[in-house]
């Protein structure tokens, strides 16, 4: 008998529906063909003792399957429970009556208990946008795939519930998850608060800048003064995510398999990872593409805690995707496309001794240790960064405080405020969106000095011998905090904060 049954396949953030057709038929043998990867083929070696370890079997008969399309590489273990299900309906130990109405997924063990798969959430919007009357995967996959609206999903954790389920003797549960209650709950508490932060009012205030303007910033200071404290504080204070937002993030996230038990993200992801990360793990790639680091920070922010430490290989493959705000891999017959709209945040110690430079601190780098150490991230990378700035620790006495500082909440509402300025500014738009992405000629048009603000900026460039490269930074972030003021001009102060915030512009810092 000739059976169909639906499977998916995740390419990139996108699945693809395919169908699996299996045919069982006199004679003896198991052929499966459509371009299968290794671990489909050896899904019989699984599929065998599942079946065998609930009461049933494959038949010792000529089993042909067929994975269309058959151009398509299919890949991984997901498709086990599928051909489970295609085999046992081939075969009439099942009823075979409705196992064509839905998309089933799910990766077996050996005793017929299912494992998790990736890209549930993909695979969930594909089953219904082609109208699948339901959705039966892993339950560990579950409230991923229930986000989409309009689709009926099935948690299972044996394949005897599907079994039951298709013959009649037993409902599958339908999972819901009420989205908007859950994006609304999730907006009022975020994980870190700058309340927790004391002291350090200027680097809140920064922080605020680059939240407000989507500029990426560097911190600059000695182990222990709060750089990674700080660093994690900031998704509480960008704006919160608009669904659609929760929901792209959601699916990159999904689609590499780090969801299990969670539904939609609603808070912004901030990643960290170890400056010992290849460019594959950080950009995205490999034989099987996954997307990397810099794509599981999309819509929230990547931090990169000791910047020189990081290899600069790896710091030159993120220079693209930082820029284009999507990483592009490529194959002989297919490109993939995965979104990394982010916002950077860097750490480094002022030098690499770990101290600033002077008098009272012991183990002074020499300028030529200085220079190899800035080196390392001075040019590409640090082009395309805005705002620097030193962070020293804060005294005992502040620490000790009892006071809390202002919480992110409050902070948030002035950025939010900032950004509809932006908004408006940027209106039909589409590769700008806020003032870090403005291109030389919008800096122009954007923001217009005076002449008085004009010759203060040609001074300071001077005093302070700051590179061709700082005029432009100094404006955007001038036209970042006018617009936190509600500035429409940017004015001689504007422009003298954005000055101090170019640190690794000036020649000899830090002594
Ligand atoms: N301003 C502050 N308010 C409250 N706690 C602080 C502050 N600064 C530092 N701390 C405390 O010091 C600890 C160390 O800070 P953190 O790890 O952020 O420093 P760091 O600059 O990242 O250091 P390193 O260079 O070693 O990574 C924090 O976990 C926090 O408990
Ligand atoms: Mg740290």
């Amino acid at each position: 008998m000739l059976i169909k049954v639906y499977g998916s396949s995740v390419f990139g953030v996108e699945a693809t529906t395919i169908t699996i057709e299996v045919n069982i038929d006199k004679g003896i043998g198991y052929y499966l063909v459509g371009l299968p990867d290794n671990a489909i083929k050896e899904s019989n070696f699984r599929i065998a003792a599942a079946l065998q370890n609930n009461g049933y079997r494959i038949p010792g008969k000529r089993i042909t399957i067929n994975m269309a399309p058959a151009d398509l590489r299919k890949e991984g273990s997901a498709y086990d429970l599928t051909l489970a299900i295609g085999i046992l309906a081939a075969s009439g130990q099942i009823n075979s009556e409705k196992v064509h109405e839905y998309l089933i997924m799910g990766e077996l063990s050996l005793d017929g208990g299912l494992q998790s798969i990736r890209g549930a959430l993909s695979i969930a919007i594909k089953a219904k946008e082609e109208n699948f009357k339901g959705l039966i995967l892993p339950f560990q996959n579950v409230k991923e795939a229930a986000i989409v609206k309009g689709l009926k999903v099935y948690g299972v954790s044996t394949i005897n519930e599907v079994i039951d389920f298709f013959n009649g003797e037993k409902e599958l549960e339908e999972t819901i998850v009420d989205i908007d209650k859950e994006f609304n709950k999730s907006l009022e508490f975020p994980d870190f608060d700058f309340a927790d932060v004391k002291g350090q009012e200027s680097i809140k205030r920064c922080m605020e800048i680059a939240a407000a303007g989507g500029h990426n910033i560097i911190l600059i200071g000695p182990p222990g003064s709060g750089k990674t404290m700080l660093a994690k504080r900031l998704p509480s204070i960008l704006p919160p995510m608009t669904l659609q937002e929760a929901l792209e993030t959601t699916k990159i996230h999904s689609v590499v398999g780090k969801l299990p038990g969670i539904g939609l993200m609603t808070q912004r992801p901030f990643r960290s990872p170890h400056h010992t990360i290849s460019d594959v793990a950080l950009v995205g790639g490999g034989t099987y593409p996954q997307p990397g680091e810099i794509s599981l920070s999309h819509n929230g922010v990547l931090f990169l805690d000791e910047l020189p430490e990081f290899k600069r290989s790896v710091l030159e493959v993120m220079r693209q995707p930082l820029e284009d705000r999507e990483v592009t891999i490529s194959r002989a017959k297919f490109t993939i496309t995965y979104p990394s709209s982010l916002m950077l945040v860097a750490s480094m110690n002022p030098s690499p001794s770990g101290f600033f430079n002077d008098a009272e601190t012991p183990g002074v780098s020499s300028p030529q240790e200085m220079q190899r150490y800035l080196g390392k991230i001075s040019g590409p990378l640090l082009d395309r960064i805005d705002i620097h700035v030193e962070v020293t620790p804060v005294p005992f006495d502040k620490l000790s405080d009892e006071r809390k500082g202002e919480n992110s909440f409050a902070i948030r509402k002035r950025v939010v405020k900032a950004r509809e300025i932006q908004q408006i500014r940027f209106k039909g738009l589409e590769k700008t969106h806020y003032n870090a992405q403005m291109s030389t000629r919008q800096i122009r048009v954007h923001c217009v000095l005076d002449n008085t603000s004009k010759l203060l900026l040609k001074n300071a460039m001077e005093r302070l011998n700051l590179s061709a490269r700082a005029y432009d930074r100094i404006l955007k972030v001038a036209r970042t905090i006018a617009d936190l003021e509600g500035e429409d001009k940017v004015n001689g102060s504007h422009i003298s904060e954005a000055i101090q915030y170019r640190s690794l512009d000036r020649e000899g810092w830090l002594g």
